[in-house]
C-alpha cells in the first residue's frame, strides 16, 4: 500500500500539467511544478514552484535531487533526456521512462522505432541534413509530402509541400521550428485520410493495459483545433488501432497514459506518433469521461484501481486561441458561453498572449457529435481575450 502524500514533480506546467496538478491534489499528493517561465499555469495550483531551464542536464539534476520526488513526471517533450536517464539508473521513478521521454522527443526515434523495429504500418519517410538532402528523400515519396522538424511539437516547423520547389521554404521553416539545435527533418509521404483519432492507452502498475474510446481530432497547420469522442470507427479498425497502440506502449514501458496518433485511410490504420503523457486533444475527457485522462495517468502511476472508465454519448472540444500579443490578459464573454446546459470553458490562466497561442478550451456533451461540436464551437467564439490594463504583474 502507498502512503499519502507522494511527491510528484511536474516537467512543464502548462494547461495539461495544471490538470494533472487539479488531479493530484485531489488525491492528496504533494506537487512541485517546474518550468521556464513563472506562473505557468500548473505553478498556481502546485504547492511549490522552480523555474528553470528543463533542457539543461546540469540544471535539471539539480532541480530533482534537491525535492527528492517519489516520481518525476514530465509534462513537455523538450527536456534533458540523458539526465532523465542519469537520475533513473540511480532509483529515480520517471513516467512512464526515461527511454520513452527520449524516444518520443525526437521524431526519428520513434518513427524509428514503430516502422523499422516493430513493424507498425506508418507514412514513408526519410531523413534529411540539408537543403539539397531534402530534395532527394522527398523524390521518391510523391507528392504532396510533409516536412517536420525532428524535434518540434505542436506544428512548429511543419510545411505541406506539393511540388519539388516548395521544399527550399520548407526546409527554412523546419529550421527556424526546430527546438534546440537539431537540424534534421523528417519529411514523410502525404497521407490523404479520411480521418485522424488519438487512443488514449493506459498501461497501470497492477492490470492489463486499457484504452478510451477513441478520440476525434482536426488540426491545423499541425496544430490541435477541436476532438470529440468518441470517434465512429469500424470496430476491426478499432481492434488494430489497439493492438498497433499496445505493441508500441509495450517496448517503451513503464505506466501510466499515452496518446496514440493514427490516420484512418479506408481499411488502413496508420501509426503517426505517440505522447509518452497526457495528450492536448484529450482535453475532451473532461468533459466525456467518468475518470479524465490526467486521472487515469495518475491512477495507472500511483497503481490505483481503474474499475471502469465510462464515457458519454458525445462530447466535444474546441480550442480558444489568442490573435493578439498581451503582456497581461482578461478574458470577456464568458456568462454567455455557459449559458448553454452541459458546457464548460477551462481558462488556461497563461500570463500572457501571443497570436495562435492556445489560452483556453470550451467542451461541451450532446445528443451527438455534431450538436456536441456545435455547442463548443459557440461557447469558444464567446470568449474575447483582451488586454488586462489593471493588472500590476
Ligand atoms: N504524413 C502526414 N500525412 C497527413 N497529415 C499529416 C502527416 N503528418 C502530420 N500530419 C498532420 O499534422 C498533424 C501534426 O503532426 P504530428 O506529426 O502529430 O506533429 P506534432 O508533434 O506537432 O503533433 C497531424 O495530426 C496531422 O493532422
Ligand atoms: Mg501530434
Amino acid at each position: 500500500m502507498a502512503t499519502y502524500p507522494t511527491t510528484l514533480m511536474l516537467l512543464g506546467s502548462g494547461e495539461l500539467g495544471k490538470e494533472i496538478v487539479i488531479a493530484a491534489k485531489r488525491l492528496g499528493c504533494k506537487v512541485i511544478a517546474c518550468d521556464r517561465y513563472a506562473n505557468a499555469p500548473a505553478m498556481q495550483i502546485a504547492d511549490k514552484a522552480e523555474v528553470f531551464d528543463m533542457t539543461n542536464s546540469a540544471e535539471l539534476k539539480k532541480a530533482i535531487l534537491h525535492h527528492q520526488p517519489d516520481l518525476v513526471i514530465p509534462e513537455i517533450e523538450a527536456l534533458a533526456v540523458e539526465a532523465l536517464a542519469e537520475l533513473e539508473s540511480q532509483g529515480i521513478t520517471i513516467i512512464p521512462t526515461a527511454r520513452a521521454t527520449a524516444v518520443t522527443m525526437n521524431r526519428d526515434q520513434i518513427r524509428n522505432l514503430a516502422a523499422n523495429t516493430l513493424g507498425v504500418q506508418t507514412a514513408r519517410f526519410a531523413y534529411a541534413s540539408n537543403a539539397a538532402e531534402l530534395q532527394n528523400a522527398a523524390i521518391p515519396l510523391g507528392w504532396p509530402v510533409i516536412v517536420k522538424p525532428v524535434m518540434s511539437s505542436s506544428g512548429k516547423g511543419q510545411s505541406l509541400v506539393k511540388t519539388p520547389e516548395g521544399l527550399p521554404e520548407a526546409w527554412n521553416k523546419a529550421i527556424k521550428g526546430s527546438r534546440g539545435k537539431s537540424k534534421q527533418v523528417i519529411v514523410e509521404e502525404f497521407i490523404d485520410f479520411d480521418f485522424e483519432i488519438t487512443l488514449l492507452t493506459i498501461r497501470q502498475k497492477n492490470g492489463d493495459t486499457i484504452f478510451c474510446k477513441p478520440i476525434g481530432h482536426q488540426q491545423v497547420q499541425g496544430d490541435y483545433q477541436c476532438s470529440w469522442q468518441p470517434a465512429k470507427i469500424d470496430l476491426k479498425q478499432l481492434k488494430k488501432a489497439q493492438e498497433m497502440a499496445r505493441h508500441i506502449t509495450n517496448n517503451l514501458g513503464g505506466r501510466g497514459l499515452f496518446g496514440v496518433e493514427f490516420f484512418i485511410r479506408g481499411e488502413e490504420v496508420i501509426f503517426s506518433e505517440l505522447s509518452p503523457r497526457p495528450h492536448d486533444t484529450g482535453l475532451v475527457t473532461i468533459m466525456s469521461q467518468n475518470l479524465n485522462e490526467f486521472e487515469l495517468h495518475l491512477r495507472a502511476i500511483l497503481g490505483i484501481p481503474i474499475p471502469e472508465i465510462t464515457t458519454v454519448q458525445a462530447s466535444a472540444s474546441r480550442v480558444i486561441l489568442a490573435t493578439h500579443n498581451y503582456s497581461s490578459v482578461a478574458y470577456e464573454g464568458i456568462e454567455k458561453a455557459l449559458s448553454e446546459a452541459n458546457t464548460k470553458v477551462l481558462i488556461f490562466g497563461k500570463p500572457n498572449a501571443k497570436p495562435g497561442r492556445r489560452m483556453g478550451v470550451a467542451l461541451a456533451q450532446g445528443e451527438n457529435i455534431e450538436e456536441a461540436q456545435n455547442k463548443a464551437d459557440k461557447a469558444a467564439a464567446a470568449i474575447q481575450i483582451k488586454e488586462n490594463n489593471l493588472s500590476t504583474n
